[in-house]
Order: C-alpha cells, then structure tokens, then sequence
C-alpha cells in the first residue's frame, strides 16, 4: 500500500494590520455584524462578510429557526446571497466571525466548507478565507478547498 499525504497551509495572527486597508474594513464589518444574528435557540452568533472583486462587501449571519434543521448558517446565509445577486462577480475574501470568548477562531461545519468550495470551483478563482476569534486571533486560509481536502464536485457527476 502507498501512502499518501495531504499537506494544508495556513497562517494565524494577532495583528489586523498584516492585512490591506480593504480586508481590515471587511474584519470590523464582520465583527460588528454578528449582532444581527438571529440566534434565540443556540445564542452562538456567527457572521460571515464577503469582498467582491469590484470592492463591494456583502454580509450574512445565521438564521435560526423553532424548528432546530431548519437553521442556516451564517458562510450558506452569505453564499446563497451572492451568488443570486452578484453571479459574475468574483469574491476575493470571505471572512467569518463568531461572538464567544474561544481560545481559538471557529471554523466551518461541513456543510458550509462544501458551499464554500461549490463557489470557489464555480468562479474559477480562489477565495481567501479568515477566520475571527473574538481575541483577536485571525487564521488566513488561502482557498476553500484547503478546508476540505479530497472534496467532492461537479468533476464526478
Ligand atoms: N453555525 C454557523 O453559522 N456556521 C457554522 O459553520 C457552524 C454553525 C451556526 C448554526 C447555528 O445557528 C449555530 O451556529 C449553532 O450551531
């Protein structure tokens, strides 16, 4: 048997200021937005702000729901938005936020890493991807698909 391994980059930081003018704009956005949260059930407020190749940012969060599958997450919140209003314009920049004091900055359940992954693969291009901790710490991956190894797309259809 061969092995094989898979090898993902990443880097993590205190510092905004490692970041453009344009992305550290898109972090405050991000942060300040997790109040429009809608979420009475879990109290986890997550946010997730997008730059567009055009320099325009769009915003989401999680929507909750009574009943508990109906949720949607803030990154499918955002990606569904974009995609049916601005489907040919590049996204840049992706950044996610979640408002509790964490060690560490959250990252995305599996469902939103394969949303995320549709987007990129659909643009051609590769989407940055931060995530937030309330901390301060910011991790900068530098596609989707880093965060979803051996994915599954449209190529097997
Ligand atoms: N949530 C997100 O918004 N994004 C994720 O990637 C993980 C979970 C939301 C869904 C639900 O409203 C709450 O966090 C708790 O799971």
């Amino acid at each position: 048997m061969e092995e094989r391994k898979i090898h993902i980059t990443y880097k993590s930081t205190n510092q905004k200021t490692d970041f453009s003018s344009a992305v550290q704009h898109l972090i405050d956005e991000t942060i300040s937005f997790s109040a429009n949260a809608y979420a009475p059930y879990s109290d986890f407020k997550v946010s997730a702000c997008l730059l567009l190749e055009d320099g325009k940012i769009l915003k989401g969060t999680n929507v909750e729901n009574a009943s508990y599958p109906v949720c949607i997450c803030a990154e499918r919140t955002l990606v569904s938005h974009a995609v049916s209003n601005y489907p040919q314009t590049k996204i840049e920049v992706i950044a996610i936020y979640v408002d509790k004091d964490l060690a560490t900055p959250v990252p995305p359940c599996g469902l939103c890493r394969q949303t995320l992954v549709e987007v990129e693969n659909r643009q051609k291009k590769s989407i940055q991807i931060l995530l937030i901790a309330k901390n301060g710490t910011i991790i900068q991956f530098d596609k989707c698909s880093d965060l979803l190894p051996l994915s599954f797309g449209s190529e097997f259809l």
